[in-house]
């Protein structure tokens, strides 16, 4: 955002509660929402404000949320005893107080959205307020404090629901509890305020009663979609939460060019990115740091994670983690590429294939009921039906070359350490455990025997037995 003010602005989000609710012994904010915790989103949607600095209040599991949060380039403030909002602003003072700004934000409430933070600071910055309140339309009201106005329908307090009357209860516009303030005011109260109130703890929302008792300009942005307000307090909100920023997701790549025909049964996370022309089939996940390229098809029953996926490839039913996918590959149905794999251009891993830190070259094939693990297989080889790669001694992991335009017969063992040969050939059923030259044919089973007349022997064994009774 492109500030109409030179003011320095501070972000101060709040994140020190335990979330009790959640019965968990992880601090709630960690808890994840399409595979980022919670507290990545209000940290996203800050950046996008251009602030001078953001500070992330931490309390209950402080090492381990500031551990995260370390990753976003973000600073932490230690509040060690949770006695309210207005004591977690209070001593974050040595922190904020040579800003000019303050944007108040939580740590729980992943759907927010830039928009509404900009009406916000716009709205701060053209009225020359001392503090700006953003306040929604609920209905039913339930666990906000209630934006109070007077006769002339402007601000005049803002009241707990714990400390309301019934009929200030009934009231519909409540306080999202995101505020921006002028520091140098808000330093003048927040030394002030006491915890004489139902919860016994000090309210930040006394800083803006305060503000307007002393006569200060306090204005209030009544932000149009309150679903972005939800707080997590429970498993149940998490869930919520989740579905929502999942369809907003889904959305956000259907506007981009990817056609998903189940939005409900798909599940992909916030950083994953994928080409336009791209189809996701239903029941499929898409995780982690995922890119997916162009006229891709995707599931149905897929999970990919951490992988990137070249441009025309299908994977169905599958299970791809920590691998590369290049162009025009197809991989499925029911195969599993387990981390550290390749499978470059062209390449095929058929049905019920397992293949492990292994690269599978241009144009190679691996069609049917394989284990491929630490292997490099040649470009245009084809690993027939049924072949493992007996890479594990029971101590250590061998690996396995097979040369470009090899054959391998069905049901090969190719027993690692061992290297095949360019354009070499195995029999079926053969266990390979010596090297293969360039160009030959290994093969090591014992001579078929063929018995002639078997038909007739059998018949006269099962007289025999017939006699016999
Ligand atoms: C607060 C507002 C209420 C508003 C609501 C919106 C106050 C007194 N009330 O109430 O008007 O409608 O938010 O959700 O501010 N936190 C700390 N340290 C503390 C206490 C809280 O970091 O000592 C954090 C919590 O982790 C949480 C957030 O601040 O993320 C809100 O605290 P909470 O106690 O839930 O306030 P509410 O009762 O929801
Ligand atoms: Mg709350």
């Amino acid at each position: 955002m492109t500030k109409t003010n030179q003011n320095s602005l501070a972000v101060l989000i709040l994140a020190a509660g335990q979330g009790v609710r959640m019965k968990s012994s992880k601090p709630k904010v960690l808890h994840k929402i399409c595979g980022k915790p919670m507290i990545y989103y209000t940290i996203k949607v800050a950046k996008m404000l251009n602030p001078s600095e953001i500070f992330v209040v931490t309390g209950f599991g402080s090492k381990d949320v500031a551990q995260e949060i370390k990753k976003f380039g973000v600073r932490s403030i230690v509040q060690e005893e949770q006695l309210g909002t207005g004591h977690a602003v209070k001593i974050s003072i040595p922190c904020i107080k040579d800003f000019d700004d303050l944007l108040l934000l939580y740590g729980d409430m992943p759907l927010i959205k830039s928009t509404d933070l900009e009406l916000l600071l716009r709205d701060f910055w053209a009225t020359g307020s001392s503090v700006s309140i953003l306040s929604t339309a609920v209905k039913p009201p339930s666990d906000f404090g209630r934006i109070i106005r007077d006769s002339k329908n402007e601000f005049a307090e803002i009241i707990e629901e714990l400390d309301a009357t019934p009929e200030q209860c009934r009231i519909g516009e409540v306080n999202t509890g995101i505020y921006c303030f002028r520091i140098s005011d808000l330093l003048e109260v927040l030394e002030e305020i006491n915890n004489k109130n139902a919860k016994g703890e000090y309210y930040i929302t006394d800083c803006v009663n305060m503000l307007r008792k002393r006569g200060k300009k306090v204005s209030v942005m009544v932000a149009p979609d309150s679903t972005n307000f939800i707080g997590i307090n429970s498993r149940v909100h998490l869930v919520q939460a989740n579905a929502v920023m999942r369809g907003e997701i889904c959305e956000r790549l259907m506007d981009s060019g990817v056609t998903i025909i189940d939005p409900a049964t798909t599940y992909i996370d916030d950083e994953v990115e994928i080409g336009q022309d791209t189809i996701i089939y239903p029941y499929t996940y898409i995780t982690g740091q995922t890119r997916v390229s162009s006229d891709c098809t995707i599931g149905p029953n897929t999970f990919v994670s951490d992988s990137v996926i070249g441009n025309r490839t299908t994977i169905a039913y599958s299970v791809v983690k920590g691998s590369e996918v290049m162009d025009d590959c197809n991989v499925g149905p029911y195969s599993h590429l387990r981390p550290g794999s390749v499978v470059m251009k062209g390449g095929k891993v058929g049905s019920f294939c397992e293949i492990k830190k292994s690269v599978i070259r241009e144009g190679a094939k691996v069609p049917h009921l394989s284990y491929v693990g630490d292997a490099d297989i040649g470009a245009n080889a084809n690993v027939g039906a049924g072949t493992i790669t007996c890479n594990y001694d029971g101590f250590n992991k061998h690996k396995t070359v097979v040369g470009e335009g090899s054959f391998i017969g069905s049901d090969t063992m190719l027993v690692a350490p061992v290297r095949i040969g360019k354009n070499a050939t195995t029999g079926a059923g053969s266990v390979i455990s010596k090297d293969v030259p360039d160009g030959a044919l290994a093969i090591e089973r014992s001579d078929q025997k063929n018995i002639l007349g078997w038909d007739k022997i059998r018949e006269k064994k099962a007289e025999k037995r017939l006699k016999k009774g």
